[in-house]
């Protein structure tokens, strides 16, 4: 049993429903289980477990459960006036929602230390992150290098939602402080996320304010 992690990563507006349990594909909704029908089992339970986590957080925000198809560019397509986010990994699995007019976007992740290999680290880090890892001590490189990693993908998952962009791994730097990070990446703001490290389990959240991301474009 884990203390809950995501209401620790994002302000106020953010609704997040987090789980360690296995999905059921009892629970998709009509259309959800076509979009998985030739997936493996491991995928289409983490998917069931999502869509779950996300409508437990759709409701938070008083929106009725509706199908969550799979857009074609593979994001959620999440309902009118909202906007999320979900993530899965071995034995956790959570999803972030949010009004639009209050966010611009939002994003979650969740990695295990110990997946990715040190020789990966390079892909994922810059020059300047690789330096700040090498500078810790070597007990602590594997997981911040997790963090790195995961605080990425957590804002590649929000900018996505008002930039459809693609972005390289060097494409954008993090800086960690505290129990916070910033994510810059060229020509936007750097927005700030929040990061829970528990035991192998490593969880991001970013979330973009409307006003703050239409002054960065
Ligand atoms: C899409 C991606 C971010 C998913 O991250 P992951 O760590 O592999 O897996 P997670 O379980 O955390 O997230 C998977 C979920 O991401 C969501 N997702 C997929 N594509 C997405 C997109 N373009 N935008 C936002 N969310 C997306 C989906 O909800 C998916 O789960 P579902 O299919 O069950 O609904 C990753 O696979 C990817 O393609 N990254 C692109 C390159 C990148 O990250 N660059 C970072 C540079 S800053």
């Amino acid at each position: 049993v884990i203390q809950p992690i995501a209401t620790r990563l994002f302000p106020i507006g953010v609704e997040v429903v987090e789980t360690c349990e296995p999905g059921d594909e009892r629970t998709l909704l009509l259309g959800e289980a076509s979009d998985v029908a030739s997936a493996v089992r491991k995928r289409r339970l983490e998917f069931a477990a999502g869509r779950s986590c996300a409508r437990g957080a759709l409701a938070a925000l008083g929106i009725a459960a509706q199908p969550l198809r799979v857009a074609a560019d593979r994001r959620p397509h999440w309902p009118l006036g909202v906007l999320g986010s979900i993530t899965h990994t071995d034995g956790y699995c959570a999803a972030a929602c949010a009004s639009r007019g209050s966010f611009a976007g939002v994003g979650i992740d969740a990695e295990r230390v110990g997946r990715l290999q040190p020789e990966l680290w390079p892909d994922i880090c810059t020059p300047r992150e690789s330096a700040w890892l090498a500078s810790l001590p070597p007990h602590e490189r594997a997981a911040m290098a997790t963090l790195i990693f995961s605080a990425k993908e957590a804002y590649y998952k929000c900018q996505y939602e008002y930039t459809r962009a693609w972005l390289d791994f060097h494409d954008v730097e993090v800086t960690i402080d505290g129990d916070r990070f910033t994510v810059g990446a060229r020509g936007t703001a750097a927005p700030a996320g929040r990061f829970v490290i528990e035991n192998t389990l490593v969880v991001t959240g970013i979330a973009m304010a409307a006003t703050a991301a239409s002054a960065a474009r």
